[in-house]
């Protein structure tokens, strides 16, 4: 049987990291994988989330099965700081789900139980394991314009006028913040646009929203996941704890399904405890109940709170340098929008021959299309990048 398998291709991401690894030179550095590093080349565990595990050691008395949907804890804490209670909580169905991606892959195949021929729609570009997930299932997808690469910037006329293709009963595949990997995002008028549009369509919004906090803050990057759910009557939305709570390996996400009635809740929620059933049981727990505590407690909360704000400035910080090293090495402001851009990417728009050239030649390591991590930079490698993109572009 086994001799039947066909390779498999690599991801492109995950790929770099053990690249970056086999990379014997010691001035090699990593702008690939979103992950957040800071200025000494560490993820850190959070303050909170290490007094959080400290606490738990002591107070957990039992590792027995939790519930199919995850503890309802986390679910109702999860939707409290994703929506702030602006839908009503008879409209809710969640699941804890095993990171961002279980997510995003839950709400596909609640997609396929429900609307087995409707045509998922993705921004050109996306996050490559988005179509990835949706060919592996056998769905029908197709793309929408998001990036204008000329100028760095939200093609919205170009997004508005494909998405005015959209079918009764399509889904549409939004960034909630933080675009991976443009790093362009909307603004919230141009949000509430999108929401007109849908809705006048009869599409649902799926929203992926893996950088809550990355962004202009942990509310300002919810305020267009809490516009579209206010505004449109049945939303999906796959959530990650990876990033803000810096628990990546913890596999913890939730996928939250608004219901257009209250009568519709117990069915979505049965069938979203289905499918977690059909593919891995019970969702992982120990950074679930992390984040619980975390948000149930205020002290926890500050704390977390004010770590993740250092964690957003610092990446603001790297952004404005970036831009103005860039600025300074290529004489030119062709990369003025990295300082406008949010979230951990940007896409700088080199050509894969040039990418290829910084990994070769100057041991600078991201994502084939030109996607950075900022949060791979600090201030000594700043100009380094900033030369060797000039002199690439030559
Ligand atoms: C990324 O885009 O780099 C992150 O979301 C990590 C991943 O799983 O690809």
């Amino acid at each position: 049987m086994l001799n039947a398998l066909k390779p498999q291709p690599a991801d492109k991401i995950l790929q770099l990291i053990q690249m970056f690894k086999d990379d014997p030179r010691a001035t090699k550095i990593d702008l690939g994988v979103g992950v957040y590093k800071d200025a000494t080349g560490l993820t850190p565990v959070m303050r909170a989330v290490k007094a959080a595990e400290k606490q738990l050691w002591e107070v957990e008395t039992t590792k027995t099965y939790t519930g199919l949907a995850g503890e309802p804890a986390y679910n109702a804490a999860m939707a409290q700081m994703i929506l702030d209670g602006c839908v009503a909580a008879d409209r809710l169905a969640s699941v804890a789900t095993p990171g961002g991606t279980g997510a995003i892959r839950q709400a596909l195949e609640l997609i396929k139980l429900a609307a087995p021929a409707a045509t998922i729609w993705l921004s050109n570009p996306t996050w490559p394991n988005h179509p990835s997930i949706i060919r592996y299932l056998g769905m029908a997808m197709t793309e929408y314009r998001y990036f204008d690469a000329s100028t760095g910037t939200v093609d919205f006329a170009g997004m508005l006028a494909d998405l005015a293709g959209v079918k009764p009963g399509d889904v549409v595949l939004l960034h909630g913040c933080c675009h991976n990997p443009t790093g362009a995002n909307l603004t919230l008028d141009q949000w509430a646009q999108v929401a007109d549009l849908l809705n006048a369509k009869a599409a649902i919004p799926f929203i992926d929203l893996a950088y809550q906090g990355f962004g202009d803050g942990l509310e300002a990057d919810a305020a267009p996941t809490r516009l579209i759910a206010s505004r449109c009557p049945e939303v999906l939305i796959a959530a990650s704890c990876s990033k803000n709570f810096g628990i990546y390996r913890e596999r913890t996400g939730v996928l939250i399904a608004i219901s257009p009635e209250a009568g519709m809740r117990a069915t979505t929620q049965g069938n979203l405890a289905f499918l977690n059933r059909q593919n891995f049981s019970f969702p992982p727990d120990h950074g679930a109940r992390l984040v619980t505590m975390i948000l149930n407690d205020p002290r926890l909360t500050a704390e977390w709170k004010a770590e993740l704000e250092e964690v957003r400035q610092n990446m603001l910080t790297l952004r404005q340098n970036l831009a103005d090293a860039l600025r300074a090495a290529t004489n030119s402001d062709r990369f003025d929008f990295v300082a406008s851009h949010r979230g951990m990417f940007s896409r700088l728009g080199l050509t894969p021959e040039q990418v290829e050239t910084l990994r070769a030649d100057h041991g600078i390591y991201m994502v084939g299309d030109s996607r950075i991590n900022i949060a791979g930079l600090n201030a000594k490698t700043v100009p380094i990048l900033a030369r060797a993109v000039a002199q690439v572009i030559g």
